[in-house]
Protein backbone atom coordinates (compact mmCIF):
# COMPACT_ATOMS: atom_id res chain seq x y z
CA UNK A 1 0.00 0.00 0.00
CA UNK A 2 1.48 3.55 -0.70
CA UNK A 3 0.54 6.75 1.66
CA UNK A 4 -0.32 9.53 -0.32
CA UNK A 5 2.50 12.00 -0.28
CA UNK A 6 2.42 15.00 1.92
CA UNK A 7 -0.54 14.20 4.20
CA UNK A 8 -1.00 14.95 7.63
CA UNK A 9 -3.07 13.66 10.20
CA UNK A 10 -3.90 15.81 13.39
CA UNK A 11 -5.05 14.14 16.32
CA UNK A 12 -6.57 16.44 19.37
CA UNK A 13 -6.58 18.71 16.35
CA UNK A 14 -8.67 21.68 18.52
CA UNK A 15 -5.45 22.32 20.58
CA UNK A 16 -4.03 25.56 19.85
CA UNK A 17 -0.34 23.71 19.31
CA UNK A 18 -2.10 20.91 17.43
CA UNK A 19 -3.27 24.46 14.93
CA UNK A 20 -0.40 26.05 14.80
CA UNK A 21 1.92 22.67 14.07
CA UNK A 22 -0.90 22.19 11.36
CA UNK A 23 -0.53 25.53 9.93
CA UNK A 24 2.94 24.97 9.75
CA UNK A 25 2.93 21.54 7.36
CA UNK A 26 -0.17 23.04 5.44
CA UNK A 27 2.32 26.47 4.96
CA UNK A 28 4.77 23.59 2.97
CA UNK A 29 2.31 22.26 1.21
CA UNK A 30 1.01 19.40 2.88
CA UNK A 31 -2.61 18.47 3.24
CA UNK A 32 -4.02 17.95 6.27
CA UNK A 33 -6.81 16.17 8.17
CA UNK A 34 -7.68 17.49 11.39
CA UNK A 35 -9.05 14.61 14.23
CA UNK A 36 -11.27 15.81 17.06
CA UNK A 37 -13.83 15.79 19.38
CA UNK A 38 -15.72 18.47 18.02
CA UNK A 39 -16.17 18.66 13.87
CA UNK A 40 -18.32 21.74 13.68
CA UNK A 41 -15.57 23.81 15.50
CA UNK A 42 -12.94 21.82 13.57
CA UNK A 43 -14.79 22.42 9.60
CA UNK A 44 -14.55 26.52 10.40
CA UNK A 45 -10.57 25.59 10.95
CA UNK A 46 -10.24 23.31 7.92
CA UNK A 47 -11.97 25.84 5.71
CA UNK A 48 -9.88 28.75 6.87
CA UNK A 49 -7.20 26.67 6.42
CA UNK A 50 -7.86 25.15 2.71
CA UNK A 51 -8.48 29.38 1.88
CA UNK A 52 -5.48 30.58 3.42
CA UNK A 53 -2.76 27.70 1.71
CA UNK A 54 -4.43 26.47 -0.38
CA UNK A 55 -4.35 22.72 0.01
CA UNK A 56 -7.52 20.36 0.71
CA UNK A 57 -8.77 19.65 4.36
CA UNK A 58 -10.56 17.41 5.66
CA UNK A 59 -12.26 16.65 9.13
CA UNK A 60 -12.80 13.23 11.26
CA UNK A 61 -14.26 12.42 14.37
CA UNK A 62 -11.75 11.38 17.04
CA UNK A 63 -12.28 10.45 20.77
CA UNK A 64 -8.78 9.32 22.05
CA UNK A 65 -10.73 7.45 24.88
CA UNK A 66 -12.85 5.26 22.57
CA UNK A 67 -9.91 2.69 22.15
CA UNK A 68 -11.93 0.10 20.29
CA UNK A 69 -12.56 2.62 17.12
CA UNK A 70 -9.21 3.61 16.48
CA UNK A 71 -9.10 0.63 13.85
CA UNK A 72 -12.18 2.04 12.43
CA UNK A 73 -11.44 5.54 12.66
CA UNK A 74 -8.00 4.70 10.88
CA UNK A 75 -10.09 2.80 8.36
CA UNK A 76 -12.51 5.79 7.21
CA UNK A 77 -9.43 8.71 6.63
CA UNK A 78 -9.34 8.67 2.67
CA UNK A 79 -5.82 7.85 2.95
CA UNK A 80 -3.07 6.74 4.59
CA UNK A 81 -1.08 10.29 6.54
CA UNK A 82 2.57 10.40 5.34
CA UNK A 83 2.78 12.08 9.17
CA UNK A 84 0.39 11.28 12.23
CA UNK A 85 0.89 14.17 14.84
CA UNK A 86 -1.01 13.63 18.35
CA UNK A 87 -1.73 16.50 20.53
CA UNK A 88 -4.40 14.82 22.89
CA UNK A 89 -4.18 16.24 26.54
CA UNK A 90 -5.36 16.74 29.75
CA UNK A 91 -3.97 18.86 32.54
CA UNK A 92 -6.70 18.94 35.06
CA UNK A 93 -7.09 20.06 38.81
CA UNK A 94 -4.12 17.47 40.78
CA UNK A 95 -5.63 18.22 44.19
CA UNK A 96 -9.14 17.21 42.91
CA UNK A 97 -8.69 14.85 40.26
CA UNK A 98 -6.81 12.51 43.15
CA UNK A 99 -9.69 12.11 44.84
CA UNK A 100 -11.81 10.84 42.32
CA UNK A 101 -11.40 7.49 40.88
CA UNK A 102 -13.31 8.80 37.66
CA UNK A 103 -10.95 11.63 36.86
CA UNK A 104 -7.73 9.85 37.86
CA UNK A 105 -9.00 7.14 35.42
CA UNK A 106 -9.77 10.28 32.70
CA UNK A 107 -6.30 11.79 33.12
CA UNK A 108 -4.29 8.70 32.55
CA UNK A 109 -6.50 7.41 29.35
CA UNK A 110 -6.39 10.84 28.12
CA UNK A 111 -2.37 11.49 28.09
CA UNK A 112 -1.34 7.79 28.11
CA UNK A 113 -3.31 5.25 27.28
CA UNK A 114 -5.84 6.67 24.25
CA UNK A 115 -2.99 8.72 23.37
CA UNK A 116 -0.62 5.29 23.08
CA UNK A 117 -3.19 2.89 21.35
CA UNK A 118 -4.16 5.33 18.64
CA UNK A 119 -0.59 5.91 17.65
CA UNK A 120 0.02 2.13 17.97
CA UNK A 121 -2.51 1.33 15.34
CA UNK A 122 -1.26 4.22 13.00
CA UNK A 123 2.26 3.10 13.22
CA UNK A 124 1.25 -0.63 11.92
CA UNK A 125 -0.94 1.42 9.04
CA UNK A 126 2.54 3.67 8.44
CA UNK A 127 4.97 1.67 8.78
CA UNK A 128 2.98 -0.70 5.99
CA UNK A 129 3.43 1.56 3.64
CA UNK A 130 6.59 1.91 1.40
CA UNK A 131 7.04 5.39 1.80
CA UNK A 132 8.91 7.92 4.72
CA UNK A 133 6.40 8.43 7.20
CA UNK A 134 6.70 9.85 10.73
CA UNK A 135 4.66 9.96 14.25
CA UNK A 136 5.02 12.97 16.41
CA UNK A 137 3.37 12.16 19.94
CA UNK A 138 3.01 15.35 22.18
CA UNK A 139 5.01 14.44 25.91
CA UNK A 140 5.62 16.83 28.28
CA UNK A 141 8.38 17.82 30.92
CA UNK A 142 6.02 17.02 33.42
CA UNK A 143 7.14 13.23 32.56
CA UNK A 144 10.54 14.22 33.56
CA UNK A 145 10.20 13.93 37.16
CA UNK A 146 7.27 13.65 39.68
CA UNK A 147 6.50 16.65 41.12
CA UNK A 148 4.13 17.46 44.17
CA UNK A 149 1.81 20.26 41.40
CA UNK A 150 1.27 18.03 38.74
CA UNK A 151 2.19 14.43 39.67
CA UNK A 152 -1.17 12.58 38.31
CA UNK A 153 -0.63 13.99 34.27
CA UNK A 154 3.00 13.99 35.12
CA UNK A 155 3.10 10.23 35.40
CA UNK A 156 0.79 10.39 32.40
CA UNK A 157 3.27 11.84 30.26
CA UNK A 158 6.11 9.53 31.45
CA UNK A 159 4.14 6.76 30.30
CA UNK A 160 3.29 7.72 27.50
CA UNK A 161 7.00 9.51 26.78
CA UNK A 162 8.69 5.76 27.11
CA UNK A 163 5.46 4.35 25.19
CA UNK A 164 6.85 6.38 22.45
CA UNK A 165 10.67 5.33 22.90
CA UNK A 166 10.15 1.76 22.95
CA UNK A 167 7.98 2.66 19.70
CA UNK A 168 10.76 4.20 18.07
CA UNK A 169 13.47 1.52 19.08
CA UNK A 170 10.84 -1.08 17.19
CA UNK A 171 10.63 0.72 13.82
CA UNK A 172 13.91 1.98 13.08
CA UNK A 173 15.09 -0.05 10.87
CA UNK A 174 12.37 1.16 8.94
CA UNK A 175 10.93 3.73 7.05
CA UNK A 176 8.66 5.10 9.84
CA UNK A 177 10.46 7.97 12.45
CA UNK A 178 8.95 8.38 15.62
CA UNK A 179 9.61 11.64 17.31
CA UNK A 180 8.65 13.01 20.83
CA UNK A 181 8.14 16.15 21.26
CA UNK A 182 8.36 17.63 25.27
CA UNK A 183 6.60 21.31 25.27
CA UNK A 184 7.56 23.46 28.50
CA UNK A 185 5.34 26.18 29.09
CA UNK A 186 3.44 27.37 25.37
CA UNK A 187 0.63 29.70 26.14
CA UNK A 188 -2.01 27.76 25.06
CA UNK A 189 -5.83 27.36 26.82
CA UNK A 190 -4.25 24.50 28.65
CA UNK A 191 -1.82 27.14 30.43
CA UNK A 192 -4.74 30.18 30.61
CA UNK A 193 -4.42 32.15 33.63
CA UNK A 194 -1.17 30.47 35.05
CA UNK A 195 1.26 32.67 36.08
CA UNK A 196 4.31 31.96 33.17
CA UNK A 197 7.55 32.73 33.30
CA UNK A 198 8.22 34.98 30.26
CA UNK A 199 11.69 33.53 29.46
CA UNK A 200 10.48 29.59 29.76
CA UNK A 201 7.43 30.49 27.88
CA UNK A 202 6.78 29.79 23.86
CA UNK A 203 3.65 30.75 21.20
CA UNK A 204 2.32 28.06 19.88
CA UNK A 205 3.32 29.56 16.77
CA UNK A 206 6.82 29.47 17.49
CA UNK A 207 6.77 26.62 18.88
CA UNK A 208 4.95 24.84 15.96
CA UNK A 209 7.73 25.87 13.67
CA UNK A 210 10.96 24.16 16.12
CA UNK A 211 8.88 20.83 16.29
CA UNK A 212 8.52 20.81 12.70
CA UNK A 213 12.38 21.89 12.08
CA UNK A 214 12.92 18.64 14.09
CA UNK A 215 10.89 16.47 12.37
CA UNK A 216 12.79 17.76 9.00
CA UNK A 217 15.95 16.95 10.89
CA UNK A 218 14.41 13.70 11.97
CA UNK A 219 15.12 14.15 15.67
CA UNK A 220 14.18 11.57 17.99
CA UNK A 221 13.06 13.80 21.12
CA UNK A 222 12.33 17.72 19.88
CA UNK A 223 13.31 19.45 23.57
CA UNK A 224 13.62 23.27 23.91
CA UNK A 225 17.24 23.95 25.17
CA UNK A 226 16.37 26.02 28.41
CA UNK A 227 13.82 23.21 29.26
CA UNK A 228 16.62 20.33 28.56
CA UNK A 229 18.75 22.47 31.02
CA UNK A 230 16.53 22.63 33.05
CA UNK A 231 15.04 19.43 33.68
CA UNK A 232 18.42 18.15 33.32
CA UNK A 233 19.26 20.14 36.98
CA UNK A 234 16.26 18.87 38.32
CA UNK A 235 16.20 15.03 37.20
CA UNK A 236 19.82 14.82 38.46
CA UNK A 237 18.71 16.36 41.70
CA UNK A 238 19.28 13.58 44.70
CA UNK A 239 15.88 12.65 45.96
CA UNK A 240 16.53 14.02 49.28
CA UNK A 241 17.26 17.37 48.07
CA UNK A 242 14.53 17.48 45.65
CA UNK A 243 11.60 16.46 47.37
CA UNK A 244 12.33 19.68 49.32
CA UNK A 245 12.52 22.00 46.82
CA UNK A 246 9.80 24.31 45.40
CA UNK A 247 9.76 22.50 41.97
N1 LIG B 1 0.64 24.24 26.77
C1 LIG B 1 1.64 23.78 27.47
O1 LIG B 1 2.34 24.52 28.19
C2 LIG B 1 1.99 22.32 27.41
C3 LIG B 1 3.09 21.88 28.16
C4 LIG B 1 3.45 20.55 28.11
C5 LIG B 1 2.74 19.67 27.31
N2 LIG B 1 1.67 20.12 26.60
C6 LIG B 1 0.94 19.13 25.79
O2 LIG B 1 0.75 19.63 24.47
C7 LIG B 1 -0.44 19.07 23.91
C8 LIG B 1 -1.31 20.18 23.35
O3 LIG B 1 -1.74 20.99 24.41
P1 LIG B 1 -2.26 22.49 24.31
O4 LIG B 1 -1.43 23.31 25.19
O5 LIG B 1 -2.43 22.90 22.89
O6 LIG B 1 -3.64 22.35 25.08
P2 LIG B 1 -5.13 22.27 24.64
O7 LIG B 1 -5.46 23.41 23.75
O8 LIG B 1 -5.89 22.09 25.92
O9 LIG B 1 -5.20 20.89 23.80
C9 LIG B 1 -5.51 19.65 24.29
C10 LIG B 1 -6.31 18.95 23.20
O10 LIG B 1 -6.56 17.60 23.60
C11 LIG B 1 -7.83 17.29 23.11
N3 LIG B 1 -8.45 16.16 23.82
C12 LIG B 1 -8.63 16.00 25.14
N4 LIG B 1 -9.26 14.83 25.38
C13 LIG B 1 -9.47 14.26 24.17
C14 LIG B 1 -10.07 13.05 23.75
N5 LIG B 1 -10.60 12.19 24.62
N6 LIG B 1 -10.11 12.78 22.43
C15 LIG B 1 -9.61 13.64 21.53
N7 LIG B 1 -9.03 14.80 21.86
C16 LIG B 1 -8.97 15.12 23.16
C17 LIG B 1 -8.67 18.53 23.36
O11 LIG B 1 -9.80 18.45 22.53
P3 LIG B 1 -11.14 19.31 22.76
O12 LIG B 1 -10.89 20.58 22.02
O13 LIG B 1 -12.20 18.45 22.17
O14 LIG B 1 -11.30 19.50 24.24
C18 LIG B 1 -7.67 19.61 22.96
O15 LIG B 1 -7.81 19.93 21.60
C19 LIG B 1 -1.12 18.28 25.03
O16 LIG B 1 -0.80 16.91 24.90
C20 LIG B 1 -0.47 18.85 26.29
O17 LIG B 1 -0.49 17.92 27.35
C21 LIG B 1 1.27 21.42 26.63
Amino acid sequence: MSAQKKSVLVLGARSDIARAIAAEFARKGYNIMLAGRDTGWLDRDASDMSLRFQIETTVHKFDALDLDGHEAFFDALPTVPSIVVCAVGLLGDQEADVQDPAAVRRIIDTNFTGPAHALEVAARRLAATEDDTAIVGIGSVAGDRGRAKNYLYGAAKAGFGEYLSGMRQKYVQSRLHVMTVKPGFVATAMTEGMDLPGPLTSTPEKFAKNVVRALDKRRMVYYDLRWRVLMGVITHLPERIFVRTKF
